[in-house]
């Protein structure tokens, strides 16, 4: 199945979709079903939810969340990533009616307002420059309901000396200013210009991910 990219100043992984599944566990030193069960504790699934993921990927945490999810209840998550590989990879490895995948970009959701009641990312916003972090938090608050919950996993400023080395490592070898972003501590601020209620950080990991959660004001 082609699926095609949706143009957008984002790092898209088309070109690592077909080995992402095997990469991921080991950028995550193998403690991914640990930081999976983290962001799912953090985000509190009820099973009639609507829940959308930013930047899904091949569709791992979605595929989990999806089996708390009710259908018959009107449960149902939907992940987007503006690569089209990653799309096709997770359609055809984790697709089913409550658990949908959509090639399209964070910072131009194409959902109605207020049709969501959580929107999770993981590891998605050291991908994107200043502008479409704040875009795509923008477009995160349009479609959440009042009283809806946002839980974003991302690079935080690193807290001990491994998570410094991490990085900055991988803020220069990868040459990504959008990774000095958010060392530098961005995202909160970010989260509350858009709207949001001051996020709390519920998590951290490796010294350089922090699990943020927040609400947008009922
Ligand atoms: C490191 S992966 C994270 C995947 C998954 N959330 C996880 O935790 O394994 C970052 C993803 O963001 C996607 N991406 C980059 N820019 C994007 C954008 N502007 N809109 C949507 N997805 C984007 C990439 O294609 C990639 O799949």
């Amino acid at each position: 199945m082609t699926i095609s990219s949706i143009p957008t100043k984002g790092r898209t992984l088309d070109y690592a979709a077909s080995v992402y599944d095997v990469l991921e566990p080991l950028c995550l030193f193998s403690k991914q079903a640990e930081y999976d069960d983290t962001l799912i504790r953090a985000i509190a699934p009820q099973p009639s939810d609507a829940i959308l993921d930013l930047g899904c990927g091949t569709g791992l945490l979605c595929h989990k969340i999806s089996q708390l999810l009710d259908p018959d209840k009107g449960g149902y998550i939907v992940g987007i990533d503006a690569a089209g590989r990653m799309i096709a990879a997770a359609r055809e490895k984790r697709g089913a009616p409550h658990c949908r995948f959509e090639a399209m970009a964070a910072e131009n959701l194409h959902f109605p307002d207020a049709s969501f009641d959580a929107v999770i990312s993981s590891l998605f916003y050291h991908h994107v420059p200043l502008d479409l972090k704040q875009q795509s938090l923008q477009e995160a608050f349009r479609v959440l309901k009042p009283g809806g919950r946002l839980m974003i996993a991302d690079m935080h400023k690193p807290t001990t000396f491994f998570g410094l080395l991490i990085s900055h490592a991988s803020r220069w070898v990868l040459m990504q200013p959008q990774i000095g972003e958010n060392i530098r501590g961005v995202l909160p601020g970010l989260i509350e210009a858009a709207g949001f209620m001051p996020p709390k950080i519920v998590a951290e990991y490796f010294g350089y991910i922090a699990v943020f959660s927040t609400t947008k004001p009922a």
